[in-house]
């Protein structure tokens, strides 16, 4: 396994629309398994494929990474069949948008349709945190990024502060 290298913004990347899974084969567990890798070395609970820069409908989540209740979910083209009308707010981060944290409102619970790691067909159902994982790791597949959800004036703060992050290097 590999730690890989993260994308941050603005790289236009982030904003490309990732493409469908075919083959769900040993190549593709191993790179997952190479995210899982990634996303634990910088401390999150979720990461989608572009942000190592593969634009593939791919993302892996694990909620309490370092608890008695680790468990990786590996998302393969996963789809929102179903979100509530009731919202809720959680003060969201992002690894490609490093030192940036703000309150993001959406659908409280929802309903997703993924293949696992094997290519079964799997239906979750997902509430709190879960859920807003869930929606905000979907919208990195499809390009969207969580300061996105933000004012224009918030938005261009945060980009412009991940910017300066990455010159330093
Ligand atoms: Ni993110």
């Amino acid at each position: 396994m590999a730690v890989l290298e993260l994308v941050t913004a603005p790289d236009p990347r982030l904003k490309s629309l990732s493409e469908p899974v075919t083959d769900i084969d040993k190549k593709l567990r191993r790179f997952m398994a190479d995210m899982v890798e990634t996303m634990y070395a910088a401390n999150g609970v979720g990461l989608a494929a572009i942000q190592v820069g593969v634009p593939k409908s791919v993302a892996v989540i694990d909620l309490d990474p370092k608890g008695p209740n680790s468990k990786v979910i590996y998302l393969i083209n996963p789809k929102i069949v179903r979100t509530s009308d009731e919202m809720s707010t959680y003060h969201e981060g992002c690894l490609s948008v490093p030192e940036i944290w703000d309150d993001v409102k959406r659908p409280a619970r929802l309903t997703v349709e993924y293949q696992d790691e094997n290519g079964a067909e799997q239906v979750v159902d997902a509430d709190g945190l879960f859920a807003t994982c869930l929606q905000h790791e979907i919208d990195h597949i499809n390009g969207r990024l969580f300061i996105d959800h933000l004012s224009r004036l918030k938005r261009s703060i945060a980009l412009r502060k991940s910017a300066k992050l990455k010159n330093k290097g």
